[in-house]
């Protein structure tokens, strides 16, 4: 095993599993977290020879999140990625808006990862990175239409990202990536989507460890620059 350490938040299933056991594969300890139990996730903990720790986190309940920083030493950790994400009811059109729908996913999916990131900022050491999984979706650029919630919560976690970036992140050498995983065959993305979990993770950790100098981007699992 490597002394390279990820926290990941939202690593029950889908994505966020397909990054715990890339990242074992990858040499490094992870902390992965679940908010009820999943047995994917342990299976992997037990396979992985004691390189998976599992931890309880709702990304919406910053005590949870705090306690996270227990597992490592301030300065410590290379690699947080903020993967928990919702969807939200389908569909999203615009005249169903209410303050009730908005505040919930934009809460979910862009204030509580971005005050999740902050708070487990110090962390992280230098050089180090935080990975916000946002979508394409929530490019202005993208016009796909429908899941409009989702859209603005992704685009306002993009917002955020930079943000964290500039006020927060530049001055410590932590790089934050806002990364498009694809449109990837998980509960989320469903079975129709062009590519599988393996295919998106490997992608956008080669991305993450290509990365030299700290700079905030929105980049694709394969690398590519998505238009903000
Ligand atoms: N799949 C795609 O095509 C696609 C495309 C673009 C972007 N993304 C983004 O990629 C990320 C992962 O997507 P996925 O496809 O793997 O989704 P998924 O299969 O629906 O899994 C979502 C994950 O997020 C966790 N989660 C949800 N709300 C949470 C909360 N409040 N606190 C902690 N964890 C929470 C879930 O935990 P539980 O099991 O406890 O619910 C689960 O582990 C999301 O941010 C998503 O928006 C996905």
């Amino acid at each position: 095993m490597s002394d390279k350490t990820a926290i990941i938040i939202g690593a029950s299933r889908g994505i966020g599993l397909g990054f715990a056991k890339h990242l074992v594969d990858r040499g490094y300890r992870v902390i992965a977290t679940e908010r009820s139990r999943s047995d994917d996730l342990h299976a992997a903990a037990e396979a992985s020879d004691g390189a998976i720790t599992i931890a309880n986190c709702d990304v919406t309940d910053m005590a949870s999140v705090k306690a996270l920083g227990d597992h490592v030493e301030a300065g410590a950790l290379d690699l947080l990625i903020m993967n928990a994400g919702i969807m939200g009811e389908r569909p999203q059109p615009l005249d169903a808006l209410t303050r009730e729908n908005v505040a919930d996913i934009v809460h979910t999916n862009a204030t509580a990862p971005i005050q999740a990131a902050l708070t487990l900022l110090p962390q992280l050491k230098e050089g180090g990175t935080i990975a916000m999984l946002t979508s394409k979706m929530g490019s202005i650029d993208d016009s796909s239409g429908g899941v409009n919630l989702y859209r603005v919560s992704k685009a306002a976690q993009n917002i955020f990202a930079r943000s964290l970036f500039e006020e927060h992140a530049k001055d410590r050498g932590v790089g934050v990536l806002s990364l498009h995983p694809g449109w990837v065959q998980t509960d989320m993305g469903g079975p129709n989507a062009l590519i599988d979990v393996d295919t998106s993770v490997s992608g956008m950790l080669d991305v993450i460890e290509s990365e030299s100098e700290p700079r905030h981007v929105f980049l694709a699992y394969d690398g590519s620059p998505v238009p903000w």
